[in-house]
């Protein structure tokens, strides 16, 4: 007999809730993994980095690590089971970790757009459908895919990021209205520029000049996502830089385009080196 629909309170309560994080050696996903410990979380955060997550361990209680690549669907299709094990259930799963790539598509290296999809999109995606088997035997569970302003509107340089995050946007959407029935809440993260290593550790090209303007502190950041966890959003723009990207993006998309393909014909000539010749 079908079960009655639980009666859950408008704000969630994460205190001895278990999460998994991934991307917890460093940026958003491991200020988001600290900000859930401080509210009571058991945590599993997960990042290639060893050593980096053991530092995360030992900064504060609640918070255990392994390390893995993500791009492993093996790897990635265990982590429900090691986090249930580790933590006595799942009830929130953070995908955070992500990487970018710079450069002219046409130019680009198909292996690298390969891998842009990879952790950008595939791996989340594969995450989220382990996880849901868990997911639906906790009390209050829920989701949070960490995407981009560049999932909102696409800009020249960032072609398979940008994919790679309106994807995982639009899955966000079809999960909303596929779990609304198992009371799965699922969060999207539109993120803008923040301050982390994202843009250090590119798999491809340099920092674009419109990154750099003051970007926002990871921890402000992760407590935006974490508030908006709690009230049950199902998006958040932290930040008014990124929520101005988001308006513009939704009423004066032709503003973007304008301004974006300005700057793209006068940006550093090696990023945006033209295709090679074809025989
Ligand atoms: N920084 C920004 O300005 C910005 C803007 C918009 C959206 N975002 C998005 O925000 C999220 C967090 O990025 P961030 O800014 O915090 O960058 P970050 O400091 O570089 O963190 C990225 C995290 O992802 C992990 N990661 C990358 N590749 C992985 C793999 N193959 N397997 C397992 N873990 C992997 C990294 O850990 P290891 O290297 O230890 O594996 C690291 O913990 C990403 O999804 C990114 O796309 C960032």
């Amino acid at each position: 007999m079908p079960q009655p629909p639980r009666v859950r309170p408008r704000s969630r309560d994460l205190s001895g809730r278990c999460a998994l994080v991934t991307g917890g050696s460093s940026g958003l996903g491991r200020a988001i993994a600290m900000e859930l410990a401080r509210r009571g979380c058991g945590v599993l955060a997960t990042a290639r980095r060893a050593d980096r997550l053991d530092t995360l361990v030992r900064a504060a209680t609640g918070i255990h690590g392994v390390a893995g690549d993500l791009t492993d669907p093996d790897f990635r299709g265990r982590l429900p089971g090691m986090a249930a094990d580790r933590l006595g259930g799942l009830d929130i799963v953070v995908a955070a970790a992500g990487s970018g790539a710079i450069g002219a598509f046409g130019a680009a290296d198909p292996g690298t757009c390969a891998r842009i999809l990879d952790i950008d999109f595939l791996a989340p995606a594969d995450l989220v459908r382990a996880s849901l088997p868990l997911l639906r035997r906790s009390a209050d569970p829920g989701i949070v895919l960490v995407g981009s302003i560049l999932g909102l509107h696409p800009l020249p340089l960032h072609g398979a990021y940008c994919a790679a995050k309106a994807a995982l946007r639009s899955l966000a959407g079809t999960l909303r209205m596929e779990l609304a029935a198992d009371q799965i809440d699922v969060l999207h993260v539109g993120l803008g520029p923040i301050e982390s290593e994202f843009w250090e550790n590119l798999l491809v090209g340099r920092r674009p000049a419109w990154s750099q303007a003051r970007p926002m502190p990871a921890e402000r950041a992760a407590r935006a996502v974490v508030d908006g966890l709690i009230r049950r959003r199902s998006e958040v723009v932290p930040g008014w830089r990124a929520k101005s990207f988001a308006f513009a993006a939704r009423f004066m998309p032709g503003l973007i385009d304008a301004i974006a393909a300005r700057h793209w014909r006068r940006s550093d000539p090696l990023a945006s080196e033209p295709p090679p010749p074809q025989p």
